[in-house]
């Protein structure tokens, strides 16, 4: 039992075997706060790996099914069902998943991005809004306590006007062709049929542009949006520049690349209003830098002085023991939780708990990736981003 909500949630999943990675990042976030169970999975690609991950990786007396099919009629029959499932599959496989659990009733936890293409993410949006069921995208870098006091900042008006925001992230393991190796992420990340139509553009150019939006509060208008390979023979992008207008007048560039050697998680973030900056660096979350135009930079650190209550809300241990992307992607199952109990009991779900990224958030990632190419397709013409466009 659970203070909090009263029970534990139960928890499935699907993806997540033998050898994969983000998988298991979610059973940890999961775990984290205490607020789950996981009581069964459908592991992996095929019956006899998925059998096998799920005897060793679920716990005895969960139920262990050889596919999603499978689970979700076993599932929807049970007295006990699970409550939410996590999706955790490589990106081709989110919408079918996803579609069958919310006709089922059930809440989704899903990664990014959401599906491969716009129409598919569309139909998420209006099937989890039919069923009435809860759908968090895992935009994780959204949990760290300090992008929530950044976030909390720029509403407040501590920079001013908004003029300049500059979002990179940087990675460099795809600097050589890895997909020729076993390295399955590589492998999936670079194929267009598993990855859908972008490479470093889906992967880690949407964590960036989320990024941008959740702290800015805002979203561009149009993007023009330059799309590289480098990598000879890889058929899809691994380096992007796009530069981004947005309603007000403020301008946004944002550079994401899997092709940058030195580069892990280099994802950076800086906001310049009239009045005064931010920055923020995933490799250093519990800093962020504010410098009110003319006056030395202020340091705030996680569950330092002066924070408002988001970033209260999403910390655990006092300042200076580090916390990091566990804890921040434990945030959003921490916020899908109280998100869940809210309505299965048609309560008002709690303010905090607003900021995990929706259903609303991932389609809107979908819709940049699209639009991202239409516009290097044609030779980086402004294009527009508005949401429900005939994309
Ligand atoms: N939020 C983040 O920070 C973050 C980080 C890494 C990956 N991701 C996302 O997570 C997803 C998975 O990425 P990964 O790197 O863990 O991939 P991975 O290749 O390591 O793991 C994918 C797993 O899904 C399983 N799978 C594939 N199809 C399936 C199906 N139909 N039914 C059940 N299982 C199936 C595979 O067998 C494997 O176990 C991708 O959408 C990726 O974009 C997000």
């Amino acid at each position: 039992m659970t203070t909090e909500h009263g029970r534990r949630l139960r928890l499935g999943m699907v993806g997540g075997g033998h050898g994969a990675f983000i998988g298991a990042v979610h059973r940890t976030a999961a775990r984290l706060d205490d607020c789950y169970e996981l009581v069964a999975g459908a592991l992996a690609s095929t019956p006899e790996r998925a059998l096998e991950s799920g005897r060793d990786i679920l716990k005895p007396g969960a139920r262990n099914y050889s596919t999603f099919e499978q689970m979700v009629l076993a599932e929807s029959s049970r007295e006990d069902r699970i409550d939410v499932v996590s999706i955790v599959t490589p990106n081709d496989a989110h919408h079918k998943v996803a579609k069958a659990f919310l006709q089922a009733g059930i809440h989704v936890i899903c990664d990014k991005p959401l599906t491969t293409d716009v129409s598919q993410a569309h139909e998420l949006e209006r099937v989890a809004k039919e069923r009435g069921r809860v759908f968090v995208v895992t935009y994780n870098y959204s949990g760290y306590p300090l992008v929530r006091q950044a976030r909390e900042m720029v509403a407040a008006g501590d920079l001013g006007e908004l003029r300049l925001v500059h979002v990179e992230y940087l990675q460099g393991w795809l600097t050589e062709r890895l997909e020729d190796t076993d390295n399955k992420q590589a492998r999936w990340r670079t194929d267009p049929a598993r990855s859908g139509p972008g490479g470093c553009l889906g992967d880690i150019a949407t964590h960036a542009f989320h990024l941008a939006g959740f702290v800015s509060g805002v979203t561009p208008e149009r993007i023009s949006a330059r799309l590289d390979t480098f990598v000879p023979g890889r058929r899809l992008d691994d380096n992007v520049n796009i530069r981004m207008r947005y309603a007000s007048g403020a301008q946004g560039t944002l550079w994401a690349s899997q092709v940058a050697p030195g580069h892990e998680n280099d994802l950076h973030l800086r906001i310049y209003g009239s009045r005064g900056s931010l920055s923020w660096r995933q490799e250093e979350p519990n800093r962020l830098r504010f410098t009110r135009h003319g006056e030395v930079p202020r340091l705030y650190t996680r569950a330092g002085p002066a924070l408002g209550g988001a970033a209260n809300h999403a910390t655990r241990i006092p300042g200076g023991h580090p916390e990091g992307y566990l804890e921040a992607f434990a945030q959003l199952y921490k916020d899908a939780a109280a998100l869940i109990h809210a309505r299965n009991e048609s309560l008002d779900p709690p303010a905090t708990a607003l900021l995990a990224p929706t259903v609303r958030e991932g389609a809107a990632g979908v819709e940049f990736i699209a639009a991202a190419i239409d516009s290097h397709r044609a030779d980086a013409e402004w294009t527009s981003l508005l949401a429900g466009d005939s994309r």
